[in-house]
């Protein structure tokens, strides 16, 4: 039978833009620069065809283990990408949430941040950019301020009010370019009943036309939930 359940979230894991770039004998960060045009074409291509919720896995805890001049590059290439998308989102009504730890990121690029917040707040569309975004800190972060608000005990409803996208239903769908068969520590808890699509494409290869690929094979999934 056809998975009737309509599809409004989809989460990325944007990877392979390394191994693109190694292909090509490029450095890396040539990787990022192409992913990034990949991820703004991608999120567009989303908006047009009414999928109201996209995260996307930019950045993760654990990416700060890489070289310096890497990671610099990601988080210039953000920069120039708030600089440079700010008018299109506002036109196509995407309201933008960066979602992931704030320590760690340096306080000019945390002002541009909050400002592509800012003016794109309350469109009807939203984005989840995960930068400095690791699963488990967020279920800890979550439970933290429960505590703080007087908890003793908490409630998974409790737990799914407080994480970052609480704003949004779970994930219907991750699809994870690069063709590995993990989470990498991403939405851990909106995750458990997503249904995941891999593709060996490398995320700088991505187009619509793959994406539609995924969305044809999640209508073909039967989301049973546990039940039969
Ligand atoms: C994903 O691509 C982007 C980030 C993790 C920032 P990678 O940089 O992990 O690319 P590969 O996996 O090395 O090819
Ligand atoms: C996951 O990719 C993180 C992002 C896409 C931002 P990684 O390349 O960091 O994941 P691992 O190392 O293969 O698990
Ligand atoms: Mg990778």
């Amino acid at each position: 039978m056809d998975n009737p359940s309509p599809l409004s979230h989809i989460a990325f894991i944007m990877d392979g833009n390394g191994r693109w770039a190694a292909k090509r004998r490029l450095l890396r960060e040539y990787g990022h620069k192409a992913g990034a045009d990949t991820f703004r074409r991608i999120v567009n291509y989303c908006g047009e065809i009414g999928i109201k919720y996209v995260t996307v896995y930019a950045f993760s805890t654990e990416n700060w283990k890489r070289p310096k001049r890497e990671v610099d590059a990601i988080f210039d290439l953000l920069c120039r990408y708030i600089d440079n998308y700010l008018p299109e989102l506002i036109e196509r009504n995407v309201s933008v949430r960066f979602i992931g730890e704030k320590r760690g990121i340096k306080t000019d690029i945390l002002d541009k941040m909050s400002l592509l917040e800012e003016k794109t707040n309350g469109f009807e569309k939203k984005l989840f950019i995960a930068l400095n975004y690791g699963g488990r800190a967020e279920i800890c972060g979550a439970v933290n301020r429960l505590i703080a608000e007087g908890k003793t005990t908490v409630t998974e409803d409790d737990i799914s009010s407080h994480v970052y996208t609480s704003e949004a239903p779970d994930p219907d769908l991750i699809v994870r370019t690069g063709g590995e068969y993990r989470l990498s520590n991403f939405l851990l808890w909106q995750a458990a009943y997503a249904e995941l699509y891999i593709t060996d494409t490398l995320w700088p290869d991505m187009t619509p036309h793959d994406v539609d690929l995924a969305i044809e094979e999640y209508k073909r999934r039967n989301r049973r939930y546990g039940g039969l």
